[in-house]
Parts: structure tokens; C-alpha cells; sequence
């Protein structure tokens, strides 16, 4: 009787949910990546040291919870899908022991882990998270479930109209500056990128022979501006080579697109210049409500960047005025505005078309 009443009463709200959203775009939305669009996978990684499943995290959350989001709140995953009509995609790893699988991915599933790279092993930082390459395989269990369930011909509809949001990279281009690694040993700077750029070649495109036809690649942020990055500068500037090598990040992966659009015609992105936008942030904070652009919200120590965002760290008492949640990742209002340019912006900072045109193909 009370389970009865428990389900009727999930329905009703979903029911008012749906009600309140932005109508259905896309049949689904998949997101692979890193911390930045993680909604809960690495919760259940148990030698994971990137982790957001205690508080202060998720502090604005509905119900204060933290969920395993490294955000104050929502993060760009959850935006997306919001603005797509969708609920936000489950995490891979909360759906494995689910009775029907099928059912629970039919609007999408998100494989993002923080920590994760382009290259196995760029998580070695952080003991363990799902690399790109075996989120793509749990991804390729999924797509074989939905080819059983809708038929061929069904399932290849229903993954050419869906979403590929991609967010990965950061951590791959922290890992080969991190004091200690040996990566500089064996590549120079532009190697390494080049190798980056080439991985990612081979994981697109075995994503699009499991169906995906709309890709959302999300370039590299100024990830020598995060807290992190500044305060090891004693000036509190950002990391410059940090951020070239960002940027050289970003321009292979353009070139890598407009090579895989003549090599696969049928595909079509939106690129973000995610890097672009957070400059813009930290040079004209003011028309986008910001007020601290250097120091993390929540942390302790220089920029509240010595220690990580833990339960016995600090943290700001506006959330919105800050672009940095903790030393690493944005807010939940830097996310918004993020995704916000993502969906409606237009060229140079979503290239060659916004998300929403690329939605309503
Ligand atoms: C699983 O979900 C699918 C799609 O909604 C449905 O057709 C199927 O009957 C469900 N299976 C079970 C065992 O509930
Ligand atoms: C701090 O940043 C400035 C500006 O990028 C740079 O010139 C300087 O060398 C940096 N100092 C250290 C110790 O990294
Ligand atoms: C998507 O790609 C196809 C094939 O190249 C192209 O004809 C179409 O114009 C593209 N759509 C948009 C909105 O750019
Ligand atoms: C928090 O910051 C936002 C954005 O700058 C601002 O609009 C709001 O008034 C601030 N709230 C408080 C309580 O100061």
C-alpha cells in the first residue's frame, strides 16, 4: 500500500515537472567527461580521491545534499539538460544494479568521473576514476540494450536525434604539468597536446559507430586561472603555460572537427569556447554579477586554494557572486551562464552552430 502511494506520488511529480520545464527537444542526452558534468558517478569508485559526496558541497542544491557534483549546486549537466526539456541523465554507475536498465537510459545516462582524461592514466592523481575510453565502452552496453529493446532501426533514429555532450581534457593537461609527472620526460608540450587530439580522434569516432550524430565538444577552460593554478603563483596570477597549452588543446580539437565533418558527413557540432567565456568572466566580472574571480568559494588558506573543499573549509556566504566553487570548478551561477552561451550563443563562442540549433536538426 505505502510503496502505491510513494510511486503516485513520484508521478505527480513528474508529472508537474514535465509541466514546468522547456518542452522534450531530443529523444536523450549522453554526457561523457570529467568533475565538471560528474553527477554522482564516483560516488561509487571506493579508492576515488575525486570525490564531492560530503558537504559543503551541494550547499544550494535542492535539499542541501550533496550529491557527488563538485558544485555548490547544479552543474553543467544538469543545465543542459534542463534546457533540452530532458530530466538530468543518471550517473552509469547508479543504474547497474537497476531491474529494468533499459528503461532508466531511455532518456539518457551520464558517464562523466571526476578525475578523468583523453588518456588513460591521466587520473593517476587521483588514484581511480572511468577514463574516456572505458566510459565509452560502458556506453557501447548501453547502446547494444537499446538496440534490443527499439529494434535497429528505432535505436539508430532515436541516437542520431540525441545529444553527445563531451567535456574532458582539464585533466589531462593538469596531469602533464603536475610537479612530479614523468609525461615531460617523454613528450614535449605540443607532443602531448597532438597525442590528446589524436586519442580523442579515435573515441568520436567510436561514437559515432554507436549512433551519435550531434556532438557538444566542449573545449578547455583557462584552467591556469582557477585557484588551484593562481596560487602557485605568488602574485596570485594565472599560469600562462597552463593556459597556452589550453588553448592549443582547443584549436587541435577544432581542426579535429572540421577533418571528422568531411570525413563523416552526417555528423554535425557544436564546439565551446569555454576558455573564451571564462576570460570574459574574470576581465569583465561585473556584467555577468561577479565580484571574486580569483579565489574559490569554498576552501582554506591563499584564494581558498591550500585546501580543497572539505567539511572543515570556509565557504563564502554569496555563492553567486563567485565564479569558483572550489579550487578547480566553477559555481552553480558560472555553470548557468556556461551552458547559457552553450544552448542560444552564437560564433566565436559556439562554432559553427549553438546546441539549440543543433537540438531542433
Ligand atoms: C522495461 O522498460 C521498457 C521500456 O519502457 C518496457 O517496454 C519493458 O516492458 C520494461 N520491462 C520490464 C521487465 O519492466
Ligand atoms: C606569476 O605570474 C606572472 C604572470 O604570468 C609571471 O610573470 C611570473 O613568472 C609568475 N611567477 C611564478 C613564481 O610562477
Ligand atoms: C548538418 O550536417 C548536414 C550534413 O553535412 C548539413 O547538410 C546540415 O546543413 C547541417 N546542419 C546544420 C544546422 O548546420
Ligand atoms: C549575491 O550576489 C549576487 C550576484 O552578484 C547579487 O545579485 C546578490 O544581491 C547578492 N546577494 C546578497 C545577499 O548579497
Amino acid at each position: 500500500m505505502a510503496a502505491k502511494y510513494i510511486s503516485l506520488a513520484v508521478a505527480c511529480f513528474l508529472l508537474l515537472r514535465c509541466a514546468y520545464t522547456d518542452a522534450q527537444m531530443v529523444p536523450a542526452v549522453f554526457v561523457f567527461g570529467d568533475s565538471l558534468v560528474d553527477v554522482g558517478n564516483n560516488n561509487h569508485l571506493k579508492l576515488s580521491l575525486a570525490k564531492a559526496d560530503f558537504p559543503h558541497n551541494g550547499v544550494d542544491f535542492p535539499g542541501k545534499k550533496p550529491t557527488g557534483r563538485f558544485s555548490n549546486g547544479k552543474n553543467a549537466a544538469d543545465f543542459l539538460a534542463e534546457k533540452l526539456g530532458l530530466p538530468t541523465s543518471p550517473p552509469y554507475l547508479s543504474l547497474t544494479s537497476a531491474t529494468n536498465k533499459s528503461n532508466a537510459f531511455l532518456g539518457g545516462v551520464n558517464f562523466a568521473s571526476g578525475g578523468a582524461g583523453i588518456l588513460d592514466g591521466s587520473d593517476n592523481i587521483f588514484k581511480q576514476s572511468i577514463p574516456l575510453n572505458k566510459q565509452i565502452e560502458y556506453y557501447s552496453t548501453v547502446y547494444g540494450d537499446m538496440v534490443q529493446q527499439l529494434g535497429a532501426v528505432g535505436a539508430q533514429k532515436y541516437f542520431s536525434k540525441s545529444i553527445y555532450g563531451i567535456v574532458i581534457g582539464s585533466n589531462d593537461i593538469l596531469g602533464y604539468f603536475h610537479s612530479g609527472s614523468d609525461l615531460r620526460d617523454k613528450y614535449t608540450p605540443q607532443q602531448y597536446v597532438d597525442l590528446m587530439v589524436l586519442t580523442l580522434r579515435g573515441q568520436l569516432k567510436r561514437i559515432y559507430n554507436l549512433g551519435a550524430r550531434k556532438l557538444v565538444m566542449v573545449g578547455a577552460g583557462a584552467i591556469g586561472c582557477c585557484p588551484s593554478q593562481r596560487n602557485q603563483n605568488k602574485t596570485g596570477e594565472c599560469n600562462q603555460e597552463t593556459n597556452y597549452w589550453s588553448l592549443k588543446y582547443n584549436e587541435g580539437v577544432r581542426s579535429l572537427l572540421l577533418e571528422l565533418k568531411s570525413d563523416l558527413p552526417d555528423i554535425n557540432y557544436s564546439f565551446f569556447d569555454t576558455y573564451t567565456v571564462l576570460l570574459n568572466f574574470i576581465q569583465k566580472p561585473s556584467v555577468y554579477g561577479f565580484t571574486e574571480v580569483k579565489a574559490a568559494c569554498c576552501g582554506l588558506g591563499n584564494l581558498n586554494a591550500k585546501v580543497a573543499c572539505v567539511p572543515i573549509s570556509h565557504y563564502c556566504p554569496n555563492r553567486s557572486d563567485h565564479v569558483f566553487w572550489d579550487l578547480y570548478h566553477p559555481t552553480e551561477a558560472a555553470a548557468r551562464i556556461f551552458t547559457y552561451y552553450i544552448f542560444d550563443g552564437s560564433q566565436p563562442i559556439v562554432y559553427p552552430i549553438n546546441v539549440r540549433q543543433l537540438a531542433l536538426m
